[in-house]
């Protein structure tokens, strides 16, 4: 597996697989893998001829008061666990790989599906993501890009990239991977305190006592956010 740092590399190297016919499938990660990181990898590996995990902390898509700089960064074993999953290429190019002053000069402004929910609290975070998204297809032109349901809002911005721009790719959305007690698994779990990871396991709790309200045939809002709550 090889480890690729610039865009001049990568997309030698997806042209070449593009040329013998290779059916290439990316996993797009800011790193600190686990294992819904690498449910994507496998079943990339289990549908394309060669896969390629994307490894870069984007800037643009954080907040000046953000995680940015303390953004775990595991990077030796991001490979290791990206290789035995069934990557053939990491691609981790730096912050001036991608950005050669530092900023782009232009973004990708998202349309209303970013200036909701988590866009409400984060304003140009989906602006960041989408940008750097678009340049990451860019540079390692897939056939199949692939991501997790956990970020669905960012599902549905990358969803709405791709068909804006008429890229010409699919997009893959694999199922959340949960630890026993519910929490969905996040890179930034580890930043919660014992009393906070006991906390969030409420989250899916609420998830599915509200599920189960539905399936029992509650259609109101109200009363079924009460329940959740
Ligand atoms: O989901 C992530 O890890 C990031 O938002 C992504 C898609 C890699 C873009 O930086």
């Amino acid at each position: 597996m090889r480890v690729v740092r610039t865009c001049h590399a990568m997309e030698g190297l997806a042209t070449r697989w593009r040329r013998e016919g290779r059916r290439l499938g990316v996993v797009p990660t800011m790193g600190a893998l686990h294992e819904g990181h690498l449910s994507l990898i496998r079943a990339a590996a289990r549908t394309c001829d060669r896969v390629v995990v994307t490894v870069f902390v984007n800037p643009l898509q954080f907040g000046p008061r953000e995680d940015f700089a303390r953004y775990p960064r595991p990077f030796a074993r991001d490979v290791r666990q990206a290789r035995q999953a069934g990557a053939d290429a990491v691609f981790a190019p730096a912050v001036t790989e991608l950005y050669p002053s530092g900023r782009p000069r232009l973004r990708v402004r998202v349309g209303p599906v970013g200036a909701r929910w988590e866009g409400r609290i984060r304003p140009g975070h989906f602006d960041g993501v989408a940008t750097v998204v678009l340049l990451l297809f860019d540079v390692t032109r897939p056939s199949v890009a692939l991501f997790g349901e956990k970020d669905y809002q960012q599902t549905l911005v990358v969803r709405d990239l791709i068909r804006d721009f008429a890229l010409p790719l699919r997009l893959r959305i694999l199922p959340t991977v949960r630890e026993p007690d519910g929490l969905a698994l996040s890179s930034r779990n580890a930043y919660l305190s014992p009393a906070e990871r006991h906390r969030a396991a409420a989250l899916w709790s609420a998830l599915r006592a509200g599920r189960a309200r539905i399936r029992a045939g509650e259609r109101r809002g109200a009363v079924v956010a009460g329940v959740m709550r």
